[in-house]
């Protein structure tokens, strides 16, 4: 076999990611997520000005594959105005589904298969919410009410803990106990989350990344929105540690330090390393390996841990040398779990906030890792980093980038 071609990613966008809730509806309550997914790609279009036939793919990650998240990847295709001739494909690997879309993006590439790639998600959790599953819950009559979604196979159900399968509040109940982290931990992280990711916001660190959207405000206004509508800038730790448990009567897991359900989109550009050179595109990293890993989804979140932990052993990188990680808040636990079994500075995960106040937009969050992780490395001048995400059943996602000083080019988000 030919020797593999090396994988950059040249740009990342974003919508903001809007409140998705019953009791006070966000600003893309009445959006289709295909067109958050659509505003994504037209944005990275315009921002990298690459010629739409070059387009080898897109492909476009969310686990919800029905009504207007149904093959999602040639909706937007087609609805953001590209050529009839860029296919779409559509992935679905749970939290992880666009960061395992941007696995098969980057194997084309690194195979010789295809030169640029779109690799997104997209999610409405208005549209599509999901149950919050308690041990009073009974899980499998929910799991028929929920036909149209899934119905799961009655042999996996005899395997495996129905609550663990889609209560995913549990699992991060039973991870905060395998782990020894404590209610006061994760309490401090999501505090930490929200401020973290209120200040990124008021420097305009996150401004390379979202692109401002209309959206309908709580009076019923619409205007542009350019920041996460679950960031709390006052949010106090006094306050968090008055918030009830939300998953079991005697447990750690509150509101603060859960992911909050959101609706938004995102899409990054893949291409190989002597294609960005021939458009005169500065890469933002390159890829050095990709990791996904299978765990019992009563702990799912250990995903995280053991997905990056493959794409250090592929990338022959201990994690010592990684200098900036971004892991998905599913739960505050996650990103927690990963700084002690790896043995991580905190100051270097989740650095601008994650899911806890950013938002969960399931399809969208796993290319927000490594796009996120991007943007923020070329803002350091980091040279490593790792990306991942847990996902629902148990099911990890990673990819490790390094930034290096790359040729003089055009940065496609900076628009020079
Ligand atoms: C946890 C969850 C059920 C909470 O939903 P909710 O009750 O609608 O959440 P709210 O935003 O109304 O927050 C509940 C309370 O916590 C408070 N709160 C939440 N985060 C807070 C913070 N950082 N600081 C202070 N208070 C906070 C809210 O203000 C609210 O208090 P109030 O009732 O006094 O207004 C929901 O966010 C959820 O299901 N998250 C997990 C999603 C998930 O499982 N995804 C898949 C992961 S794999």
């Amino acid at each position: 076999m030919a020797e593999l071609r090396e994988a950059v990613i040249v740009d990342f966008v974003r919508t903001p990611f809007g409140r998705a809730s019953k009791k006070r509806p966000g600003f893309f309550a009445d959006v289709r997520s295909d067109d958050l997914g659509i505003a994504a790609v037209e944005a990275l279009m315009k921002r990298t000005k690459v010629d739409p036939y070059a387009i080898n793919d897109i492909i476009i990650g969310t686990p919800t594959q029905i009504a207007e998240q149904a093959q999602a990847a040639r909706n937007i295709t087609l609805g953001a105005g590209l050529p009839f001739e860029v296919t779409g494909l559509n992935v679905d690997r749970a939290c992880g589904s666009s960061l395992a879309g941007a696995h098969i993006g980057i194997m084309a590439i690194q195979t010789g298969m295809a030169d640029i790639i779109i690799s997104g998600g997209i999610e409405s959790l208005s549209h599509f919410p999901n149950p919050v599953i308690t041990p009073e819950t009974d899980v499998l009559a929910l799991a028929r009410d929920f036909a149209a979604r899934g119905n799961p196979n009655p042999k996996m159900i005899a395997r495996v803990d129905p609550d663990a399968l889609m209560g995913m509040g549990i699992t991060a109940e039973n991870m905060a106990d395998m782990f020894d982290i404590s209610r006061e931990d994760m309490d401090q992280w999501a505090l930490r989350s929200n401020l973290r990711a209120a200040a990124a916001h008021k420097e305009g660190k996150l401004k390379h990344e979202i692109i401002p959207m209309e959206g309908k405000l709580p009076d019923g206004t619409v205007a542009l929105v350019d920041y996460d509508q679950d960031v709390r800038p006052d949010s106090t730790i006094e306050k968090i540690r008055t918030l009830p448990p939300v998953y079991k009567p005697d447990g750690k897991v509150n509101a603060a330090s859960s992911s909050k359900e959101s609706d938004g989109g995102a899409a990054a550009m893949f291409m190989s390393r002597s294609k960005a050179r021939e458009l005169g595109l500065k890469p933002m990293a390159t890829v050095r390996s990709i990791g996904w890993a299978g765990c019992d989804p009563k702990i799912m979140g250990y995903s995280a841990y053991l997905a990056s932990k493959k794409a250090l052993e592929r990338a022959g990188l201990t994690a010592k040398q990684i200098d900036l990680w971004e892991t998905n808040e599913a739960f505050a636990v996650v990103p927690l779990t990963l700084i002690k079994l790896f043995g991580i500075d905190p100051e270097r995960m989740n650095v601008n906030g994650g899911a806890c106040c950013i938002g969960h937009a399931v399809g969208a969050s796993g290319i927000r890792m490594v796009g996120t992780l991007a943007h923020e490395m070329n803002r350091r001048g980091s040279r490593y980093g790792l990306a991942s995400i847990c996902g629902g059943m148990g099911q990890g996602t990673a990819i490790l980038v390094e930034r290096e000083d790359y040729w003089d080019g055009r940065a496609a988000f900076l628009g020079q």
